[in-house]
């Protein structure tokens, strides 16, 4: 399971993580979307935060009783308790760390975030980042995703595996 903040890459590292292992990959964000026929954003506007973090929790949930897979996760998924806990209980939960400089470089080239839309990305970054460290922090493994390629990244995670 990777966590970790909107731009880090966890999409992709993950992709490239799943055929390094061997495992399949699903992106939690287009399971969301699959379930709701439609985009995350389109479920924000139409339903709101909180209708979106019920489908997350559901989503996530069941795709935690299929058999083991790499699972990139949306950004706000690991701050949810009970997600927490049951991701615990059943993975291996990956927290790809960056810096906000960092992040920002990544998220402006395509931002269609619902909680970036109109918004400065660094103070929203900047808060999200100090609001959801302590979750995050609660990973079974730290990997500084703010230095090199994605590539780099894959290696440190298999390296921390
Ligand atoms: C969110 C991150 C997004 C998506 C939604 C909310 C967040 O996923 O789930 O826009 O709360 O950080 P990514 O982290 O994959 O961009």
């Amino acid at each position: 399971m990777l966590i970790g903040l909107m731009g880090v890459g966890k999409t992709t590292v993950g992709r490239r993580l799943a055929k390094a292992l061997g495992l399949n990959f699903r992106d939690a964000d287009e399971e969301v979307e699959r379930a709701a026929g439609r985009s995350v954003s389109e479920i924000f506007d139409d339903f709101g935060e909180a209708a979106f973090r019920d489908g997350e929790r559901k989503v996530i949930s069941r795709l935690l009783d299929e058999p083991p897979m790499v699972i990139a996760l949306g950004g706000g998924a690991f701050v949810d308790p009970e997600t927490r806990a049951r991701i615990k209980e059943k993975g291996v939960s990956v927290w790809l760390q960056a810096d906000v400089d960092t992040l920002v470089k990544r998220v402006s080239r395509r931002d269609t975030r619902p909680l970036l839309r109109g918004q400065d990305p660094r103070s929203v970054l900047q808060r999200l980042l100090e609001a959801r460290t302590p979750a995050y922090a609660e990973a079974d493994i730290h990997v500084d995703a703010s230095a090199g390629s994605h590539q780099t990244t894959l290696d440190l995670i298999m390296r921390a595996l």
